[in-house]
């Protein structure tokens, strides 16, 4: 009797240190809940855009924010799933409504990529609070994120230089979106 008592004792000490180094703890799932809202929202701007650039008849452009508008609400389930392994609970949050008009289709990606620089300073904010609280699990799961905006941002970058180099040439804004279309049926998909 003695010696089971002793094996669950010293059973149920394991089980807690391993709670506890395995448990989230609560100032990095706020962060992280954090994030689940700031992928959530970037999911819903996206898919205003896309809505417009497809009222405009851009439909190339339209797939390829459609497509980023879906790789987004990704990267926020898979920090709901990251926030729930690990012990905490992943909020749902709310979301603000995202803009219903855009000036020109320079303007959606400015807006783009200014949301996506965001989102980055969000994350490096991330990656400095899991090294402080010394998170080492969740430090090495947000270098997918590190690596996905640094993919993001220079995509954008380089759709901005083409739309700047076209201007108002329609002729050049009608190649530009059918090179959208046909570069997203060859290239592989942003994750
Ligand atoms: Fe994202
Ligand atoms: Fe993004």
């Amino acid at each position: 009797m003695g010696v089971v008592f002793k094996y669950n004792f010293i059973r149920i000490l394991k089980e807690l240190y391993l709670q506890k180094t395995i448990m989230l703890k609560a100032v990095i799932e706020k962060a992280l809940n954090k994030q689940i809202e700031l992928e959530a929202s970037s999911s819903q701007f996206y898919l205003s855009m896309a809505s417009w650039t497809e009222i405009q008849g851009l439909s190339g452009s339209s797939s390829f924010l459609y497509q980023h508008s879906d790789e987004e609400r990704e990267h926020m389930l898979k920090l709901v799933k990251f926030i729930n392994e690990r012990g905490g609970k992943a909020l749902i949050p709310a979301l603000i409504q995202p803009p219903k008009t855009f000036k020109s289709l320079t303007h959606v990606f400015e807006s783009l990529l200014e949301h996506e620089l965001n989102v980055t300073e969000s994350i490096n904010n991330i990656v400095g609070l899991c090294l402080q609280e010394k998170d080492f699990t969740t430090h090495n799961f947000m270098q997918w994120y590190v690596a996905e905006q640094l993919e993001e941002e220079a995509l954008a970058r380089t759709i901005i230089d083409r739309l700047n180099m076209i201007g108002n040439d329609k002729a050049g804004l009608y190649l530009f979106d059918r090179d959208l279309s046909n570069e997203m049926q060859h290239e592989p998909q942003l994750e």
